[in-house]
């Protein structure tokens, strides 16, 4: 299998990161299908797919007519054969379970053609947590994306299993949609930036939790000493406060670690309220203006967050 073989990208799950995703590789040439467990969850992604393919042509990354034919290569549907039906990239964003990433792996293997490869974007897990429920072990490796509205840096990771033929077509499918390619030669949680920043928000919900500053101090030391445009909080703002807390927790009760436990906890009291970040206008900031974005913020002159 050839590069120019890959003309069909089979989202599996269409929430914040797989809108991305799709929108990326449909904006590069590819055909993209979206799959997610309700008709009316894909209609709302679809409907934020086109708004930022609209803000990217707002700021000049696509023109008027790449915007155009963009959304037309993007569908959607909830049919998971028809999904699959000549996918050749599967690139997963479902939630942080490697339970649940190996059971829909496991469903697509018995709907895709045999040639289909098939990524996960993990935050933190590896591609050998679930390589053997996919039923076809040598054809997956990590696809992993941050932000696409910041970066295009991705991260591809095999395991010890995947073929390296299948190692390299994804990491030219990676350079084929305009992205920065890191490469791991071993597994890693966390790949490379994402092993830095997990350090940084374990640190900064350690202060928080301990009672030891304030969300808002602790951001502001971050950006006052980096000249950083956001702290700790604000980029799990972004991240969404969901996936910071299921992967806390997750990683809290599988090291059975105490001080991780109480950050997963705190976190967990924003998503109780449905307080899930920048997604639902409310996290540790409010939005669309949070107060680390006004002018007196690194001052200490801005209201505190409530
Ligand atoms: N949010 C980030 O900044 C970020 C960055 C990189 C990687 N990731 C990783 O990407 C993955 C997805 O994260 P997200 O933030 O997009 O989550 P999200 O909650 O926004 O989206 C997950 C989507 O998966 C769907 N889903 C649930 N069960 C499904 C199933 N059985 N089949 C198909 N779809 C199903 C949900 O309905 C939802 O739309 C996670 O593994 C996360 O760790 C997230």
């Amino acid at each position: 299998m050839q590069l120019s073989d890959i003309k069909k990208v089979l989202i599996l799950g269409a929430g914040t990161m797989g809108q991305q995703i799709g929108l990326q590789c449909a904006m590069n040439g590819y055909g993209v299908v979206y799959y997610d467990i309700s008709q009316e969850i894909l209609d709302k992604a679809v409907k934020r797919v086109a708004n930022l393919a609209k803000w990217y042509a707002t700021t000049g990354r696509l023109t008027q007519e790449q915007l155009q034919q963009t959304l037309e290569r993007i569908s959607a549907t909830p049919d998971p054969v028809k999904a699959a039906r000549d996918a050749d990239f599967v690139s997963e964003s479902v939630p942080e379970d490697p339970e649940l990433k190996g059971r829909v792996f496991a469903q697509f293997h018995q709907l895709c053609p045999g040639h289909t490869i098939f990524t996960s974007n993990t935050s933190m897990l590896i591609p050998s947590m679930f390589a053997g429920a996919t039923g076809r072990p040598e054809r997956i490796c990590a696809l992993h994306f941050h932000d696409l509205r910041a970066t295009t840096v991705v991260d591809v990771m095999p395991h010890p299993g995947t073929d390296p033929a299948v190692t390299q077509l994804v990491h030219d499918f990676a350079v084929s949609i305009g992205c920065i390619v890191i490469m791991l030669q071993r597994e890693n949680h966390g790949y490379v930036f994402n092993t830095m920043l997990s350090s940084l928000f374990f640190s900064a919900l350690t202060l928080a939790s301990k009672d030891v500053s304030s969300v808002e101090d602790i951001d502001r030391s971050w950006m006052g000493v980096t000249y950083m445009p956001m702290g700790p909080f604000g980029i799990m703002d972004q991240v969404g406060l969901s996936t910071v807390w299921s992967i806390t927790d997750y990683w809290a009760k599988r090291a059975g670690d105490q001080q991780a436990q109480m950050n997963a906890d705190f976190v967990k009291q924003y998503v109780d309220r449905g307080d899930l970040g920048y997604k639902t206008g409310k996290g540790f900031y409010s939005y669309p203006n949070p107060a680390y974005q006004a002018p007196g913020f690194l001052a200490g002159g801005t209201e505190k967050e409530k």
